[in-house]
């Protein structure tokens, strides 16, 4: 089992806490599958009222680890990232996250399945896919140009743009901003405070407010198609290779 992803039941609360500090938190097909699993399990326990994703070291994560999906291209529905990004669909327990720094690719569309969502001050998220040789998942193709526009969320994806706290926060993405020791705080509170509240209301306002699920889970089916094929790319072999190398890609 792995230690790069730390989780515990107290209070009712669900905390997944990312612990590969050394690689700035970059999530490995063995940290999808532990989160899987321990929301799959929460999703069906009594005792878990809410779930709170948080991380130690500076980053909260770094996204896909590039060379486990170079090296290990997740191809198939039981895929431990389809596993994960399935989970986040399937959730019915509100979602906190508590955002302490640097948020790229899944780390930052994960966040647009979650409830309420924090931010340190220092807080940056990206999703530059493109700059990968990808495309957006998580159907963050979708809920991301519903949540800020298509105009602002092609900077983020097409251009890599970075997004600030302030700016997350006034765009509808974060809830709010705090102080970077201010942060686990205020999370630990709105977590335990959601697994105190009636949870047959909170969970049908969970789904009410989400949506169609049906059609989120359509389009992650699209993109997921879309991702694999490019992960298989000369371009996506580039544009690892150039972040191994340090140096910017080349699409010829
Ligand atoms: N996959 C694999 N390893 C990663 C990683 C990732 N997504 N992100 C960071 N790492 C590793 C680095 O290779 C480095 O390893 P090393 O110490 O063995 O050389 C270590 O984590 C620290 O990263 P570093 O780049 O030195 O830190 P930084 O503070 O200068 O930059 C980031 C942090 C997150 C901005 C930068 O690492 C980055 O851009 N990572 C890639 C993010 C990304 O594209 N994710 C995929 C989204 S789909």
């Amino acid at each position: 089992m792995t230690t790069d992803i730390l989780t515990k039941i107290e209070n009712r609360v669900l905390t997944i806490t990312f612990n590969r500090t050394d690689k700035k938190n970059a999530i490995t097909a063995a940290m999808y599958q532990a989160m899987a699993d321990a929301m799959a399990d929460a999703n069906d326990n009594d005792d878990v009222r809410s779930i709170l994703f948080t991380a130690n070291g500076d980053a909260f994560t770094a996204g896909n680890d590039l060379i486990d999906f170079r090296d290990n291209p997740p191809l198939t529905e039981d895929a431990p990232v389809s596993q994960f990004l399935r989970q986040l669909v399937l959730a019915r327990k509100p979602m906190v996250a508590a955002v302490n720094g640097i948020a790229v690719g899944v780390g930052f569309t994960m966040l647009l399945h979650c409830d309420i969502v924090y931010l340190s001050e220092a807080a940056q998220l990206s999703a530059p896919f493109v700059d990968l040789a990808l495309v957006p998942e998580a159907a963050s193709s979708m809920l991301l140009p519903a949540r800020i526009g298509h105009a602002q969320a092609a900077e983020i994806f097409m251009l890599g743009k970075r997004m600030s706290a302030a700016d997350a926060k006034a765009s509808g993405v974060a809830s709010d901003v705090f102080a970077a020791d201010a942060l686990a705080a205020a999370a630990e509170k709105a977590a335990l405070a959601l697994s105190k509240k009636a949870p047959a209301s909170l969970q049908h306002t969970k789904r009410l407010m989400r949506g169609d699920k049906d059609a989120i889970a359509a389009r992650m089916a699209e993109e997921s198609k879309v991702f694999g094929a490019q992960l298989l790319s000369p371009e996506l072999a580039e544009a690892v290779m150039a972040f191994m190398q340090k140096r910017e890609p080349n699409f010829g």
